[in-house]
């Protein structure tokens, strides 16, 4: 019996830690949460539809995004400032926190060394999706085009992991001259450093161009309308725009967009263009490149740079012509005004930029 109530009264002792944890645990989280409760409300920003919405078929939106000065986020400096600093040479007390140190294999770009091209396409591309970028050659990228519109056309890839695979893609460079080879090891979760080392080596070795359009392996793109719109709506010197998305930081362990609360405090992130298709004007690409190495790292290149952007004060600019799905051949957006949608395999591409050429030359 006295055995008995011993067991009982350690029973009640283990019940009684183990609850007085779980009011810790949770005290703690939700005091988390409502120290960051005001950087929601900061980055509740929202779309306003822009005067300018209809110089050309594209229609686009601006977005108003709220509190700049209430999104800390390492380095907390005057970004603006310190890039303005920067390009000046004046020298800033800070020290970078993120130098890239990855090299670039590739080829000589005649055109950006001897000249100025109007835009380049930087295509994040996997190392092993060798048909995806048959086909861009065949179709959007076509070298016809990029001779027409004054472009150029460059795949960003990591390194593969085997010899073979090293050898398949140095093949298939000496052969095109359009791959920049990136030393890291190729995989989804170092595409912060795919797009980062682009930005470098744009300012490194092409940086007369006057625009650069990121976009995936997966997309189709209506070149003659992208031309237009660089041309009439795109023709500032700072300009960063596509298809916006509002995103809430994912906490599921199991989700390939997982991000902890020690990585990035905050509820939601600020706006930014879907990673698949931005155009940005060289102008911003300086300031990026400037701001990427005074800003933490983070495991997702979109949101990268839609941080990085609102701590420029860049307001990312809503193309209502980018599209994040497949547009069919036969609907009215395909026909008037799409200039990218994502979601297209090698033949889809090669079947949908026929139909878009039927459009262009009855
Ligand atoms: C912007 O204007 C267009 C038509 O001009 C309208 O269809 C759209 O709903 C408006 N968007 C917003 C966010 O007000
Ligand atoms: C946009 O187009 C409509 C109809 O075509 C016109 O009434 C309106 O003034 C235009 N807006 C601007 C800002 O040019
Ligand atoms: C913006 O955020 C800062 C920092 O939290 C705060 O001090 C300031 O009052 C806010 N400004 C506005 C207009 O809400
Ligand atoms: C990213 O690249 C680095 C350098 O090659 C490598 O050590 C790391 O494992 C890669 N990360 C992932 C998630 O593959
Ligand atoms: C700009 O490109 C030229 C080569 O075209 C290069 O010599 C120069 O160093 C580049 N500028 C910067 C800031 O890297
Ligand atoms: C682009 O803007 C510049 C300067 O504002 C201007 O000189 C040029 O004519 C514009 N180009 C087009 C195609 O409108
Ligand atoms: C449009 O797509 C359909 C399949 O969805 C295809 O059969 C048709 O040939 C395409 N039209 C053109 C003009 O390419």
């Amino acid at each position: 019996m006295a055995s008995f109530i011993k067991v009982l009264r350690q029973l009640l002792i283990l019940v009684l830690v183990l609850a007085s944890g779980m009011l810790v645990w949770n005290f703690d989280r939700l005091t988390t949460s409502r120290k960051y409760q005001h950087y929601r409300k900061a980055l509740s920003w929202k779309l306003t539809n822009d005067t300018k919405s209809n110089l050309t078929d594209v229609q686009y939106l601006k977005i108003d995004t709220g509190n700049w000065s209430a999104f800390p986020y390492p380095l907390n400096v005057d970004m603006v400032e310190l890039v303005r600093k920067l390009k000046s040479n004046i020298p800033v007390e800070h020290k970078p926190l993120f130098v890239y140190q990855y090299n670039f294999k590739h080829y000589r770009i005649d055109k950006c060394v001897d000249g100025s091209p109007f835009f380049i396409f930087l295509i994040k591309s996997a190392v092993n999706n060798v048909k995806n970028r048959v086909a861009i050659r065949e179709t959007w990228s076509h070298s016809s085009l990029m001779e027409k519109y004054n472009s150029v056309r460059l795949f960003l890839v990591g390194t593969p992991d085997t010899q073979l695979k090293r050898s398949a893609v140095e093949e298939e460079n000496d052969l095109h001259k359009d791959i920049i080879i990136m030393s890291f090891r190729d995989s989804y979760h170092n595409n912060t450093l795919k797009t980062i080392g682009a930005i470098h080596w744009t300012v490194q070795h092409c940086n007369r161009s006057k625009f650069v359009v990121f976009v995936d392996d997966d997309m189709l793109v209506s070149t003659t309308r992208l031309v237009t719109f660089l041309k009439n709506e795109a023709n500032l010197s700072t300009f960063f725009g596509g298809y916006i998305s509002k995103h809430r930081a994912v906490r599921n362990k199991k989700s390939k967009w997982y991000v902890s609360q020690k990585d990035y405090p905050h509820v939601s992130y600020p706006p930014m263009p879907s990673g698949g298709f931005m155009i940005t004007t060289m102008n911003f690409v300086i300031d990026l490149h400037i701001a990427s190495q005074f800003t933490k790292r983070f495991i997702l290149d979109d949101c990268y740079l839609g941080i990085l952007a609102y701590k420029l004060h860049v307001k990312p600019v809503y193309i209502r012509s980018v599209y994040v799905v497949p547009i069919h051949n036969s609907s009215r957006l395909f026909n008037t005004k799409l200039i990218a949608a994502h979601g297209y395999n090698p033949p889809s591409l090669k079947s949908a930029w026929k139909a878009l050429q039927i459009k262009f030359h009855p």
